[in-house]
């Protein structure tokens, strides 16, 4: 027996962001979030189920790899598995076309991938809610990347294990851009998950996080859909500095910001002075995201191409959801 399946998936970007877990089993997020799907951010992944193989293989951008991220591949086959009834071992083959340095994080996009793939290799029919709730347990942004354009990942309540995300807004809603600032590559990061657990244990701002977050998706999410600009980058800059906030006063502190980080935070606010639209966010990394109007993209990433320390930029575009290839 052999079945193989080659899903596309996008990465995104949070606009709203998520940070903290309500149900660490279920990986269920604390709060709600509301990313953009970023076109040309691609993960292709390919599943193919071989009753030859011994193990299953994972093959990260032309390497086989082993340890952490094959168990956590593991873990969404076996639940695959278990649905389609199968016990067939995969070999899985995946690729990023963006640079694994970008600072775009390429779970989202992955586990996204991932899921659609051995899905539907398996032989089980698409089912969009299904894959995000599933991509939602192994990276709970990973649930926001099976749709395109605008999206929206509900606060979980704890022992919901089908918690999706939804659209909010096609791509084609709005022409924005985000220009993708890539900062001085520092010491290795403190994961996601482990970082949450950190936030939710010791920093004394987690609670007025978790408080603050439900205003800032209600203007995020009403200021998508009145495509204004300076309603969502004024909401997106809060939202990430608080949840940047609740992150340094960790023991120990979780510090992601690096001084690359600050000057082109600087470059943005000084475009702001001389009017362009533009606002920044920061995931658990140094590189600072920029939103802005499609017509202002190239003078924001010059600006930003010029900012000391700035290693490069790349600009993205809000793009569709899961594609199955073949
Ligand atoms: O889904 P995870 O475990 O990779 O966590 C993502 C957390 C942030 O990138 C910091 C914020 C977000 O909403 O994407």
């Amino acid at each position: 027996m052999s079945q193989q399946a080659t899903a596309i998936a996008r990465a995104n970007i949070a606009l709203a962001k998520y940070w903290g877990k309500s149900d660490v089993k279920l990986n269920l997020p604390a709060v709600a979030s509301i990313s953009l799907t970023l076109e040309p951010m691609r993960t292709q992944t390919t599943v193919t189920f071989d009753a030859k193989l011994p193990d299953d293989e994972l093959v990260l951008n032309g390497k086989h790899t082993d340890g952490k991220p094959r168990m956590r591949a593991i873990k969404v086959l076996d639940q695959v598995r278990a649905l389609a009834g199968i016990g067939v071992k995969a070999r899985v083959e995946s690729a990023n076309n963006f640079p694994t340095a970008s600072g775009l994080a390429s779970s989202a996009s992955g586990f996204a991938a991932l899921v659609a793939a051995s899905w539907s290799a398996a032989g089980l029919a698409r089912d969009d809610d299904r894959w995000s709730a599933l991509s939602r347990q192994a990276s709970a942004s990973a649930a926001r990347s099976i749709y395109g354009g605008f999206v929206e990942l509900p606060r979980g309540v704890p022992g919901d294990a089908a918690l999706s995300a939804r659209t909010v807004a096609a791509a084609d809603h709005w022409d924005v851009r985000i220009v993708v600032a890539v900062a001085n590559e520092g010491a290795k990061d403190v994961g996601s998950t482990e970082g949450m657990t950190l936030s939710e244990q010791t920093s004394p701002y987690y609670r007025a996080w978790v408080d603050c977050s439900d205003a800032l998706v209600e203007e995020v999410r009403a200021g998508i859909l009145a495509r204004d600009l300076v309603k969502v980058g004024e909401a997106m800059e809060q939202s990430t500095l608080a949840m940047h906030a609740c992150m340094m006063a960790s023991r120990p502190g979780l510090i992601y910001l690096q001084p690359a980080t600050l000057a082109a935070l600087a470059t943005v606010k000084q475009l702001r002075k001389e009017g362009v639209d533009v606002y920044a966010t920061m995931d658990a990394g140094p590189h600072v995201k920029a939103l802005c109007h499609a017509r202002d993209a190239e003078r924001v990433a010059a600006a930003l191409q010029a900012t000391p320390m700035v290693l490069r930029t790349l600009t993205a575009f809000p793009g569709p959801g899961l594609e199955i290839v073949s």
